[in-house]
């Protein structure tokens, strides 16, 4: 049997760090239910320190994971150990993941300290968290740029304080593969107790090297590869873990690796988590860009027809791309619904059965034939909203033209049941349309972005929108503000799909704001325990 390649998902923690990705803790347990499907190994679930969002979400996916390892990341402080622990506490297989720099430019101008006072923070970090937990995982920040022999040491000194995986990052995204393969290379050669711990390659994507450099790690003896969904994180991002995953896989003859995951599901989390997240998969991206299987040149598909090994080297069922051609109409009733539902991976319960049923039949009567895409949109909009929704559109009406003035009328159920009716214009039909829901719900912001996108082709298609408010007053948590807010929507009627996405946009801040303010007072009860006490901050931590 091949050697086993351990997959390390960090989409929920360096992959949230993406600028406007925040998610609420319903949605992180819900990817996390998508990771342990797909079969990662390890899901990073957040930086329980961060914030009580962060802290109630590793707890939540602690509690409810039970088939990966979960891990919480710290600083090489005690206080950011204690509370990851605890919010670890009660997972079947916990770890926590503590370091700091161990570059020259992280040591002099981040922490000022000196190289010494930095190997030595990483050891107490080590053995303190091993107070806590057996699975301690150390990041050498800055790895990439740092000087090697220092980093031997520092990995050295690490291990010999019990640290279970060495996370060699490229956090800058420095690094080209030859140069990196040659550190990892040089850690198995220079690392006395190497043997004792794995190592890991964690990549970042500033010069698009990230799944190049990944790949040279594993070549040359890492067996933990830190990756994401659609490869999103800080600025350019971290490696993809599905390009990671299906190269080790097509080049089978060439790494003699494997990995735990079910290609199958790649697909269907790639567009879950784009679509929580609001982050739009750019369309030729490897793997799971929409064109990442489409051949449009003649010569092409002429090839792919007589013979798809011509120019394709991977299936697209292996990585659970739908299979466009299967089509239902009104006439498949509900059970041949349920069945297509069940054959792409979904499970609803009967409430969101019948909410997706009843919008199946209208867009089944309105397009008579309903594809993958068009089930997809329906769950996106119907299910996969994981926050109460405080206001409901209930209608919404446009007149526009060339020679009119854009004008929108808009019926809005709220929080207590009552009935608002508003009407507004604008520049445009979109503009009347928000400028009339902003008189109801009386949130301010700012759209920043709105991007439209045929589900499917023909003229009947439905319509997906996608849009990101800025809020004029953000919501607060730990110091820490957010002010971006994604929302889409779906319909046969690009208007209607805009109005949608903006209700749920602001649904979606309302509703963060209320748990922000929930988890203030929660945590500030918990902190008070005395379980929860934290030592004074000191010069050093570990004075
Ligand atoms: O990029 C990085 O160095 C990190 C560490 C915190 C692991 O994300
Ligand atoms: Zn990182």
């Amino acid at each position: 049997m091949a050697e086993r390649v351990f997959i390390f998902d960090t989409t929920l923690r360096d992959g949230e760090q993406s600028p406007g990705a925040a998610l609420n803790v319903h949605e992180k347990v819900e990817i996390a239910h998508a990771l342990e499907e797909l079969g990662v190994d390890i899901i990073e679930a957040g930086f329980p320190v961060s914030s009580p969002g962060d802290f109630q979400a590793v707890q939540r996916i602690a509690r409810e994971i039970r088939g990966c390892i979960i891990c919480g990341l710290t600083r090489a402080n005690p206080r950011d150990i204690e509370v990851a622990a605890e919010a670890l506490r009660d997972a079947a297989h916990p770890r926590i993941h503590t370091g700091l720099g161990v570059s020259d430019i992280h040591i002099r101008h981040k922490l000022q300290i000196t190289r010494e006072e930095a190997l030595e923070w990483g050891v107490e970090a080590v053995k303190y968290a091993r107070r806590f937990v057996e699975d301690v995982q150390y990041y050498a920040e800055d790895a990439g740029r740092a000087d090697p022999e220092y980093l031997y040491r520092v990995l050295e000194a690490v291990i010999d304080a019990g640290a279970t995986v060495v996370n060699i990052p490229d956090t800058t995204g420095y690094t080209t593969p030859d140069e990196f393969g040659a550190l990892i290379r040089g850690i198995f050669e220079n690392v006395r107790n190497i043997h004792r711990a794995i190592v890991s390659v964690h990549c970042h994507n500033d010069l698009g090297l990230a799944t190049a450099n990944t790949l040279a790690g594993i070549r040359n003896g890492a067996r933990q590869a830190e990756v994401t969904i659609n490869g999103i994180g800080e600025r350019a991002g971290n490696c993809s873990l599905e390009e990671v995953v299906m190269a080790l896989r097509t080049r089978q003859d060439l790494f003699g690796l494997e990995t735990g995951i079910n290609t199958r599901r790649i697909y269907p989390v790639s567009r879950l988590v784009s679509q929580l997240t609001g982050i739009p998969v750019q369309p030729n991206k490897a793997i799971v860009g929409v064109n990442a299987f489409a051949h449009s040149s003649g010569i092409h598909q002429d090839g792919v027809l007589k013979e798809r090994s011509t120019y394709e080297i991977i299936n697209p069922r292996d990585v659970g791309v739908p299979d466009s051609e299967i089509v239902l109409s009104a006439r498949s009733g509900r059970h041949g619904l349920r069945h297509r539902l069940t054959e792409l991976g979904y499970t609803l319960d009967d409430e969101q059965f019948e909410k997706v049923y009843n919008r199946f039949l209208v867009i089944a009567d309105r397009k008579k034939t309903v594809d993958t895409r068009d089930l997809e949109a329906i769950i996106a909009d119907e299910v996969q909203m994981f926050f109460e929704e405080t206001y409901h559109l209930e209608h919404v009406q446009v007149t526009c033209g060339d020679h009119s003035i854009p004008t929108a009328t808009v019926r809005i159920r709220g929080p207590e049941g009552q009935v608002y009716c508003d009407a507004a214009h604008g520049t445009g039909p979109v503009d009347a349309i928000y400028r009339a829901i902003n008189r109801i719900v009386g949130e301010p912001n700012e759209l920043i972005e709105f991007s439209i996108q045929a589900v499917t082709g023909g003229i009947d298609a439905v319509g997906r929108v996608t849009i990101r408010i800025q809020a004029k007053e953000p919501v607060v948590e730990n110091g820490v503000e957010r002010h971006i807010f994604s929302g889409w929507g779906s319909d046969t009627d690009i208007v209607v799909a805009s109005a949608k996405a903006y209700m749920f946009a602001l649904n979606r801040l309302i509703a963060a704001r209320r748990e922000a303010e929930a988890r203030k007072k929660q945590m500030a009860e918990s902190v008070a325990s005395p379980r929860l006490r934290l030592p004074e901050k000191r010069l050093s931590p570990w004075a």
